[in-house]
């Protein structure tokens, strides 16, 4: 584990994990908090936030456009939404590049890096939570599906989407209706409205006391 500009840095066989330090080191709270929340979250994988409840967590899948990665990061740094991030990628998606391109809220969020498909997959057995595939070629429309706290919702890449394969894992896959003749949504506005109602079925969005304390 090593500290890094505001954030712990937390290496294990193939997953990075950032985490952000509290910044009132004096409130043991505080304390308390971040240390489980690193590390019951990197040992045993699961979906923890807001203290000890689990809440939605985005998936993005090979990412292809930086600018893309970076608003969903920010979003996910507003919203307290843990993100995951399936690499290859068509860009350096490590912390040290993320800052250097001026991402600032990176420290804010906690983002876990999978090398691979097949260690997502791995690490989501472990954690548990179901696959939930944004995908336009979805059957169920976003707003009428049922989410739980512990889904992970997956975007696809902006070039190509998701391989069969990747759809074929999903436990549902989910569309925002659009207009006929429409090809498809930005990742990162698709990512804004599927999170949107997510945290509001899962009653997950930041609480008042946590806004601007
Ligand atoms: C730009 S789109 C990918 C387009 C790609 N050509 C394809 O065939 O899938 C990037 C990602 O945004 C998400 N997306 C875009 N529009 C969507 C919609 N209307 N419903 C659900 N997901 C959508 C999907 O996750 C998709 O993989």
């Amino acid at each position: 584990m090593a500290l890094w500009h505001g954030q712990a840095r937390l290496s294990i066989a193939g997953l990075e994990l950032f985490q952000p330090v509290p910044q009132n080191a004096a409130d043991p709270g505080a304390a308390r908090r971040f240390l489980r929340r690193l590390l019951g979250r990197s040992l045993d994988g699961g979906a923890h936030c807001h203290d000890d409840e689990a809440m939605p967590r985005l998936a993005i899948y090979q990412p292809d456009i930086p600018q893309n990665t970076g608003t969903m990061l920010r979003l996910a740094a507003c919203l307290g939404v843990p993100v995951e991030i399936i690499e290859p990628a068509a860009f350096d998606v490590s912390d040290r590049n993320l800052r250097r391109s001026g991402m600032d809220y990176i420290q804010h969020v906690t983002i876990t890096r999978h090398i691979s498909w097949r260690a997502f997959e791995a690490w989501r057995q472990e954690a548990g939570g179901r696959l939930v595939l944004a995908t336009t070629k979805g059957a169920i429309p976003y707003a009428d599906f049922t989410y739980r706290p512990d889904d992970v919702v997956l975007v696809g890449r902006e070039s190509a989407g998701v391989p069969e394969e990747v759809h074929a894992a999903a436990d549902a896959r989910i569309l925002i209706p659009m207009q006929p003749g429409m090809r498809s949504l930005n990742v990162a506005v698709t990512a804004a409205m599927i999170l949107g109602e997510s945290l509001r079925q899962t009653r997950s969005f930041p609480q008042p006391d946590t806004i601007n304390p």
